[in-house]
């Protein structure tokens, strides 16, 4: 039988610095009440300048794996799931999986803009499901204050930074993963994007000049898409696992705005304390949204080990998704000793990474800049 994708460790990691919509009502012109009752949101983590994406994401990954008896070299897969990579190439996962020391795993980044959490632990899952690998990383992260325009007030309210990370592993244990919806419509791409910076549109004094390597959305028409998607990818999801939604404890859905959230409880029938919802203290922290929440809600005490969990998001692209899974409670937990002993290969694959540096350069020195092997 096919082996369940199951999640056994999950961790979150947010910049320190937090901004209050008052901190924001000094730049732009707006308001606390504008914002709350328009979004919900109060405050956002943002990055200090020595933070980014793939610092965000090894901090979410190393919480998780701390939960876990997993070894970063057990690692087979890691997806980085973000919309503000470190750079357009290598992709972040590979900086992450450098940073923890995952020398066996496959690492890509994943674009599907806020989706892109439910799409990446959807592609671990099922690779873990025929067999073809048995434990990933599946990272949510983001420093999108990095790309907002700090002038324009209909955007720069909403977003904040942050990650959060899922260990998933095959079990012959039944639960974990049990379905995904994944949709897209290209159509509505011009509506949320960052337009240059591309190849279709490379970075030139003017692109800059005109602000096109921020975000650009169209906040109406996002708003009208998401209410129409949140609850029928929720009810299909639930159908596709063999649920009724009376069966799904709780609903965590992407942080986008409250009014979102409440709009699709009322489709779908269900009271709001059924939904996750953290806006309040993130903003809107695009693919890392609905782990950061999961981690919240299982500190909480809200989501128990046999409980039924939609998350459901959608975003750029436009993409939208929805997937079921079944929670379970990780099999083993980590000895001191094995926390040590986790510490110890840490700093080996440091000093790896080190001396692999400096055989590059060593190796560009020996051979000069043609490609080896070449006479
Ligand atoms: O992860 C997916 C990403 N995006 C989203 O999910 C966003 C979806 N859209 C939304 O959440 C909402 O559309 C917003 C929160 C962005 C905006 O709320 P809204 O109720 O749709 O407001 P609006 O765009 O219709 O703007 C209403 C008014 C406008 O003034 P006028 O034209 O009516 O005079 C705006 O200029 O509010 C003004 N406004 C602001 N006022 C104070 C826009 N931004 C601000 C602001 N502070 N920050």
């Amino acid at each position: 039988m096919a082996p369940f994708a199951h999640v056994i460790g999950w961790g979150m990691a947010v910049p320190e610095r937090v901004m209050t919509n008052d901190d924001l009502a000094k730049i732009v012109d707006t308001n606390d009440e504008w914002i709350v009752s328009r979004s919900g949101i109060h405050s956002r983590h943002i990055a200090a300048e020595n933070e980014s994406t793939a610092i965000l994401a090894t901090r979410a990954a190393a919480q998780a794996l701390a939960m876990t008896t997993v070894e970063p070299a057990d690692l087979d897969l890691i997806i980085v799931s973000t919309s503000s990579p470190e750079h357009i190439f290598p992709a972040t996962a590979c900086l992450v999986q450098d940073a923890l020391g995952a020398a066996r795993a496959g690492a890509f980044d994943l674009s599907a803009a806020c989706t892109g959490f439910i799409f990446a632990v959807n592609m671990a899952a099922q690779a873990i499901r025929t067999g073809s690998i048995r434990t990933a990383l599946v990272i949510g992260a983001e420093t999108l204050s990095r790309l907002v325009n700090w002038e324009d007030r209909s955007t720069c309210v909403l977003f904040g930074d942050g990650a959060g990370a899922f260990v998933m592993q095959a079990s012959d244990r039944p639960g974990g993963v049990l379905s995904c919806v994944m949709r897209s419509d290209g159509s509505g791409a011009s509506l949320l994007s960052i337009p240059a910076g591309g190849s279709r549109m490379p970075t030139t004094a003017e692109t800059v000049q005109r602000k096109l390597h921020t975000i650009q959305m169209n906040g109406r028409e996002v708003f009208r898409f998401a209410t129409r998607v949140m609850a029928s990818a929720t009810k299909e999801a639930a159908v596709k696992a063999g649920l009724r939604l009376e069966d799904i404890e709780l609903v965590v859905p992407h942080q986008a705005n409250l009014r979102i959230i409440e709009t699709a409880a009322r489709a779908l029938k269900l009271p709001m304390d059924r939904f996750v919802v953290n806006i309040a203290n993130y903003g809107n922290t695009s693919t890392a949204s609905i782990p950061i929440a999961i981690c919240e809600a299982t500190a909480d005490g809200r989501i128990r080990p046999g409980d039924h969990l939609i998350m459901v998001g959608f975003g750029a692209g436009l993409t939208w998704g929805a997937l079921a899974l079944q929670w379970v409670s990780p099999e083993r937990r980590p000895t001191p000793a094995r926390r040590g002993r986790r510490r110890f290969l840490t700093f080996l694959a440091h000093v790896r990474s080190f001396f692999r540096r400096f055989w590059w350069r060593i190796e560009g020195l020996l051979w000069g800049a043609e490609p080896r092997g070449r006479t």
